[in-house]
């Protein structure tokens, strides 16, 4: 393997379809196919339809990718692929297709960690890191605040109940928004007014400070937002769109950045990166910049297309952990719809 290794990545854990190449942090090409279109009108994913859109859309996305890097496969040094966290059956394209081009390569095969990947992919826009960073990821499977030191993953907090996206997501459905709702309701809100609904903001009273310091629960807000909705219905009252939404918003990105920023105190870490589906949303974006940039802190958010699932996240966590040494995966490995987010490679 050349000093700087040239790693294609596979992404295929949910609905999107993304392949990218990357040399060391360097991103050379990339392909994301998305199935959403299939899954909106059942209003979630189709576990069955993703699966079966991966299997139809991978080989075209590598032809593409491996096309626009003027690449051959033999020039490449490792595959990284999702192991998981994810849909088994999405992931199982994925790792089939990834252990067969290792396989016939002779090449490393890297199992990776989607949920670190959300983080890492940062390294593609920003630079490697230098140092430990705290991670806030937000998806709509996950929200997780980690520190990343090198090959080293630790959990600080995660949910407890529903993950920042997935609550846009129902409400979304609430509101009688095209699904998934998070950018629907993240469209909506720029035009709202924060404070006019007093939504709850769970887990940040100090009781619940000193035994969930660092953990986030979403499903109370949610709850008190499907009542909100139920009560002007039952008044014959318009829900006001905007507003609600912006209100909606402030109360998941206050929490997040609240705890984000006491946890980089208590940790004396001076660099917050932020990623996952959840981390496209503007007011988490703005509140973060804000709040980490008056806390001293360097604050690092991937642009929006690097913060849902693609391909390029995939290939940074594989080069993330090539760098740091650590052992490449045997051909042996399965999907791991439950991978822990400490667990960098499977
Ligand atoms: O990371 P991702 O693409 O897939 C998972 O790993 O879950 O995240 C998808 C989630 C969905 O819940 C979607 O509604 C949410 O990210 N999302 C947003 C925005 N863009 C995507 N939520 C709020 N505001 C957005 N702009
Ligand atoms: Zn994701």
């Amino acid at each position: 393997m050349s000093n700087v290794p040239l790693v294609l990545g596979i992404e295929t854990s949910c609905d999107e379809t993304g392949v990218a190449i990357a040399r060391g942090f360097d991103l050379l090409a990339e392909t994301v196919a998305s199935s959403m279109a299939e899954h909106a009108r059942f209003g979630g994913i189709v576990p069955e339809v993703a699966s079966r859109a991966h299997l139809e859309a991978l080989g075209p996305a590598l032809a593409a990718t491996l096309e626009e890097a003027d690449l051959g496969l033999n020039q490449l040094d490792a595959i990284a692929v999702t192991a998981g966290p994810g849909l088994t059956g999405s992931l199982t394209v994925g790792l089939a297709a990834a252990k067969a081009l290792a396989w016939a390569l002779g090449k490393p095969l890297y199992g990776v960690n989607h949920v670190a990947g959300h983080a890492l992919v940062d390294q593609l826009v920003d630079g490697p890191f230098s140092g430990p960073v705290l991670a806030l990821v937000v998806s709509g499977g996950h929200s997780s605040l980690l520190v990343i030191d090198g090959a080293q993953i630790t959990q600080l907090g995660q949910t407890l109940d529903d993950a920042a996206g997935e609550a846009f997501d129902k409400v979304g459905r609430l509101l009688g928004l095209p699904y998934p709702g998070g950018p629907e309701i993240d469209a909506l809100a720029r035009r709202g007014d924060p404070a006019a609904i007093a939504f709850p903001r769970a887990l940040t009273r100090p009781k619940d400070m000193a035994l969930h310091r660092y953990d986030f629960s979403f499903s109370g807000l949610k709850t008190a937002a499907a009542r909100w909705i139920e009560a002007a219905q039952d008044d014959g009252r318009e829900v006001p769109l905007a507003d609600f939404a912006a209100s909606f918003s402030q109360a998941v990105a206050d929490v997040l950045t609240a705890k984000t920023v006491v946890a980089a105190r208590d940790l004396g870490l001076k660099t917050v990166v932020i990623g996952g589906g959840f981390s496209a949303n503007s007011q988490l974006r703005d509140m973060a910049r804000e709040r980490f940039g008056a806390s001293g802190l360097e604050v690092r958010i991937p642009p929006p297309r690097y913060c849902t699932d693609n391909g390029a996240m995939i290939a940074a966590a594989g080069t993330h952990g090539i760098v740091h040494g650590l052992t490449p995966s045997g051909l042996g490995i399965g999907a791991d719809s439950s991978m822990p987010s400490t667990q960098l490679v499977a």
